[in-house]
Parts: C-alpha cells; sequence; structure tokens
C-alpha cells in the first residue's frame, strides 16, 4: 500500500471516530434534557421548593428578615413571593424565576440548578399555590 492511501485510510478512521464519539455526546445531552422534571409532574411548595431556599442556606444565607429582600425562610418565603416576584400572563418572566436563572446574567451571588428552575417555572404555571 503507497504511502498516502494509508494516510487517508488513517484519516478515515480518525473521522469515523469522531463521529461516534458525536453521537454519543448528542445522546448524553438528552439524557440531561430528558431528567428535567415533567411539566404535569404536580409541584409542592412546601415539598419541592421552600427546600431549594432553605436547604444548606442555599438562598437564606442572604435572603432573610431585615436583609436582602425577598425573605425566602419557610414562613415567610410564600407571603414575599406570591404576587409580587411572579407573572402569571408570563412565567417565564417571573422575577423569582428569571433572577436567578442559570443563564441569568444578574444574579451573580447563587443561582438555581437547571433542575430547580425547572421546578420554579412549574410551580409558576401550576398557579403558584401555597401547597
Ligand atoms: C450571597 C448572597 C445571596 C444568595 C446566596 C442569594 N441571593 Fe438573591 N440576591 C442577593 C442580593 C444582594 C440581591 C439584590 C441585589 C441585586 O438586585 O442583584 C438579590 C436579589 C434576588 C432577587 C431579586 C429580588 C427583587 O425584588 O428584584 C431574587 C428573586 C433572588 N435574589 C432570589 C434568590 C434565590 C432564589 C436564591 C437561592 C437560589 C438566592 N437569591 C441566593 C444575594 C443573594
Amino acid at each position: 500500500m503507497k504511502i498516502t492511501q494509508y494516510r487517508n485510510k488513517l484519516i478515515g478512521k480518525l473521522i469515523s471516530a469522531f463521529m461516534v464519539a458525536f453521537i454519543f455526546i448528542g445522546c448524553e445531552y438528552e439524557t440531561i434534557e430528558f431528567d428535567l422534571p415533567d411539566e404535569n409532574e404536580p409541584v409542592s411548595f412546601a415539598a419541592d421548593i421552600l427546600p431549594i431556599f432553605n436547604n444548606g442556606n442555599n438562598c437564606t444565607a442572604c435572603h432573610t428578615a431585615g436583609s436582602t429582600s425577598p425573605d425566602l425562610t419557610t414562613d415567610r418565603a410564600y407571603n414575599s413571593i406570591v404576587p409580587a416576584l411572579i407573572n402569571t400572563d408570563e412565567p417565564e418572566m417571573s422575577r423569582i424565576y428569571e433572577f436567578p436563572h442559570p443563564s441569568s446574567t444578574t444574579h451573580g451571588f447563587k443561582k438555581y440548578t437547571q433542575a430547580q428552575a425547572a421546578l420554579v417555572l412549574n410551580w409558576i404555571k401550576q398557579g403558584a399555590e401555597n401547597n
């Protein structure tokens, strides 16, 4: 086999390897998307949303009474958020959703994970109830 033929074969193999790698990366990405909470899955404010704010003082490290508003501590979080930080007409525009969103550029202190942001959005879409 000539050296150029050999080289072309090698390049072909490399291209195939890259294509296979990209297919796998593609699948992994879809899996992450798939793991986000389902929009129709009922969201509970007490069981699903409050822990995002309070567990490990995730948000309440700063957002407490007399400190930075909104007050996100267990007893006061709901009244701090609803209705002030909710936009029922355009849930994606709700401040409690978009301000700490992973892709937000405004709230550098702490952001939601993708899954937490999805939960908050679903909760708003389902009526932002104190459930
Ligand atoms: C290290 C401190 C800190 C942490 C932790 C933090 N925040 Fe904040 N947050 C602030 C500060 C300071 C402001 C106000 C300054 C500003 O507008 O950027 C603010 C503003 C906000 C606002 C806008 C309030 C309004 O009335 O416009 C929201 C909503 C918010 N934070 C939600 C959260 C959530 C949800 C978490 C937890 C995922 C969180 N924050 C964690 C410091 C923090």
